[in-house]
């Protein structure tokens, strides 16, 4: 037995060293790359560049990217491999002991090695299975790791993306690749990676052994590899195209998804819940067609490759027989060398499906990839300084300019100056810019021209992190989470005491409500806080941004939901709670701007007016106002209309 195993490895470095020299991996075909790729050929991490060895730019860059993934994981596919690898040797037990029972104990009538040859049967099949399923549990661990460092890093990346990508992409494919691709890869790593390496390892141990048995007949079976290598190069692009189809078919489904989801009340009181079911048909229906068509191109796949079993096994049974005829050959190596064939053959033929389920987890791989390799458009600086909150917030605007992708040039300020604990309101026209201008202070964009300053300091040179706590944008639709009232308001300031929670909420005339609520301040809001008034909602929000204290408060149509006298009380809160912090109010009310000593007046991205409200004409009467009016789009559209 040793001998032979001697025999089998020097086979085994000659093959290696022949399969080298000549460049041509014939015999460790489709499998090398996923040997390769499970720790033998793995490159450096994943950004990083790195130096491209002559395998590694024959693997596919999925398998490429993949390997430099888990890399850390090593040691657990180390242990998967190792078991594997042994219960892929213990495989090759059974046509042995099948030779050897037919040649040698039946013929000699030996009961004593009949009962071993039972054995060592049931230790070939039961060996394999445990250190299989041993090797595939080692394999599925580190799937899941990968699966959630996966997860987080693509979360991680999404985190730091702007407000330009977001606005741009809609919640369900920014969703999706956190979820079916990452459980795609994940199969790929606990189920097909194994599989594939089982039956690598299966087939080239059996290819030694079918050598040691018959190195004619062996020669005789291995011509018919190529069938199976020209129709995989044949369906590799089809089968591709397909995977990537089904992802994209996914991927609108994902989209429409969440956006029906999340709009179900408005979809039925516009009553297009039927409209809504129809599109959702098509996009299922398409999804159903591309399925259909990956999994067509699969079986052509499988039928086209299983060509090469059925010629192997008649070439087997053909030249193996005449073999036999002629004395060659024992009745038992004909039986080994059958049995072997059929189980060189068996994960060939599974390599074909193996092959196609690849190609989807490929599709995976290739949109997880895309979503870690975004990247802001608003970033740190490389010398970016912190903020302290000590900065005096005064804000400087210098010939700044900014566009969106489709309306370029929207806004143009040459110069505006906005002094520390300075309140100042902004009024104008809709789509006049001045969301734009807030914007641009808490920098989700960054101006195309100019600088914005603060105290001096240019944002762009200022650690975002530091901006953020610094300046505090509140939109009129606030963002609140399905959580308590408490959750949500400590969500700035986690360590917050209860009696700065109760004096905020007081402060936004709240208290009272709170105080009748069941729960208090553990009442649950619901989901994006639907379960409280609009109102009440920008209340809550501007309680939080109270107690965010920060020193530059914009409060973008923030109160557009109060009634105008809360709404004054309510600023005039603000105005105590964050006395040296400079103020900033985007109204439409009249009633609003009246109560500030400056207001800015925009029309197309301009500022058109800047000064005492009550000196401005069309504050107390817009209609009035001739610089306003005579510019205003809207006011023309709605002339217009009218006509
Ligand atoms: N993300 C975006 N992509 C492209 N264009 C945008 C985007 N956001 C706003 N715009 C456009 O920029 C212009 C200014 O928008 P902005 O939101 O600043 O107006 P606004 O003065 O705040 O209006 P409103 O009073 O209605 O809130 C508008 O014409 C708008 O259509
Ligand atoms: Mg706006």
């Amino acid at each position: 037995m040793s001998l032979s195993c001697r025999r089998v490895l020097l086979i085994a470095k000659k093959l290696y060293a022949i399969e080298r020299k000549a460049d041509a991996p014939l015999i460790l075909w489709t499998s090398f790359p996923y040997l390769a790729n499970l720790g033998f050929q793995v490159g450096p991490l994943s950004s990083l560049p790195h130096k491209r060895s002559r395998w590694s730019s024959w693997l596919p860059s999925e398998l490429q990217w993949l390997s430099r993934q888990i890399r850390p994981l090593l040691h657990w596919h180390l242990a998967s491999f190792l078991c594997i690898t042994a219960g892929s040797l213990l495989a090759l037990l059974t046509p042995l002991v099948l030779k050897w029972l037919i040649d040698q104990i039946i013929p000699q009538r030996k009961m004593g090695l009949l009962v071993l040859a039972v054995g060592l049967i049931f230790l070939g099949y039961q060996g394999r299975m445990a250190l299989t399923s041993l090797g595939s549990y080692l394999m599925l661990t580190a799937a899941q790791r990968l699966t959630l460092t996966l997860r987080m890093s693509l979360l991680g990346r999404l985190d730091t993306l702007s407000a330009e990508y977001y606005e741009d992409t809609p919640v369900g494919s920014v969703m999706y690749p956190l979820k079916e691709p990452i459980e795609e890869v994940a199969y790929f790593g606990s189920d097909l990676l194994p599989a594939i390496l089982r039956m690598f390892l299966t087939a080239s141990f059996t290819l030694v052994t079918m050598f040691v048995l018959s190195p004619l007949l062996t020669l005789a079976v291995l011509p018919l590899m190529p069938v199976f290598l020209i129709a995989r190069q044949h369906f590799r692009r089809r089968l591709a195209a397909n995977a990537d189809t089904v992802q994209s078919n996914r991927l609108a489904w994902s989209t429409f998804l969440e956006e029906h989801l999340s709009s179900v009340i408005p979809i039925q009181l516009l009553g297009q819940e039927k409209r809504q079911e129809r599109r959702a048909f098509r996009l299922l229906a398409h999804g159903v067609k591309a399925q259909q068509k990956l999994f067509t191109t699969s079986v052509s796949f499988t039928v086209w490759s299983s060509m090469a079993v059925v010629l192997a096994m008649c070439a087997v049974i053909g030249y193996g027989g005449e073999m036999v005829l002629s004395g060659t050959l024992s009745i038992g190596g004909l039986v080994a060398f059958y049995g072997l064939v059929t189980q060189l053959f068996d994960p060939l033929s599974g390599a074909a499906d193996l092959y196609a389920g690849a190609q989807k987890s490929f599709a995976s791989v290739r949109q997880l990839k895309s979503g870690l390799e975004l990247s802001p458009s608003v970033t740190n600086a490389a010398a970016a300084v912190c903020l302290s909150r000590e900065h005096p917030p005064q804000i400087d605007f210098t010939e700044v300019g900014f566009g969106y992708r489709r309306q370029k040039q929207m806004l143009h300020i040459p110069s505006l100056q906005i002094l520390p604990g300075e309140q100042v309101a902004i009024a104008g026209e809709n789509g006049a810019g001045k969301s734009t201008l807030a914007k641009l202070i808490a920098r989700l964009y960054d101006t195309d021209y100019g600088t914005i300053r603060i105290g001096t300091v240019d944002i762009r040179n200022i650690q975002l992190k530091d901006l953020r706590q610094y300046v505090c944008y509140l939109p009129r639709d606030p963002v609140l989470f399905d959580g308590t009232l408490s959750f949500n308001l400590r969500f700035v300031r986690p360590a917050a005491p209860d009696h700065e929670l109760h004096a905020a909420i007081r402060s936004v005339g709240l208290g009272q409500f709170v105080a009748a609520l069941p729960d208090g301040l553990h009442q649950r809001i619901g989901p994006g806080g639907c379960q409280i008034s609009g109102g009440q909602r920008q209340r809550l929000a501007i309680a939080r941004a109270i107690l965010q204290q920060p020193r530059i408060l914009i409060l973008d149509e923030a109160t557009s939901c109060l009634e105008p006298s809360s709404e004054r009380v309510v600023l005039g809160n603000i105005r105590r709670a964050l006395r040296a912090s400079t103020l900033i109010v985007i109204s439409h009310r009249a009633s609003t701007f009246s109560t500030f000593g400056r207001l800015l007046v925009l029309c197309r991205g301009e500022i058109v007016e800047d000064g005492n409200p009550h000196s401005l004409k069309f504050a107390t009467s817009r209609t009035s106002n001739q610089s306003f009016s005579a510019v205003s789009t809207i006011e023309g559209d709605l002339r217009d209309a009218s006509l």
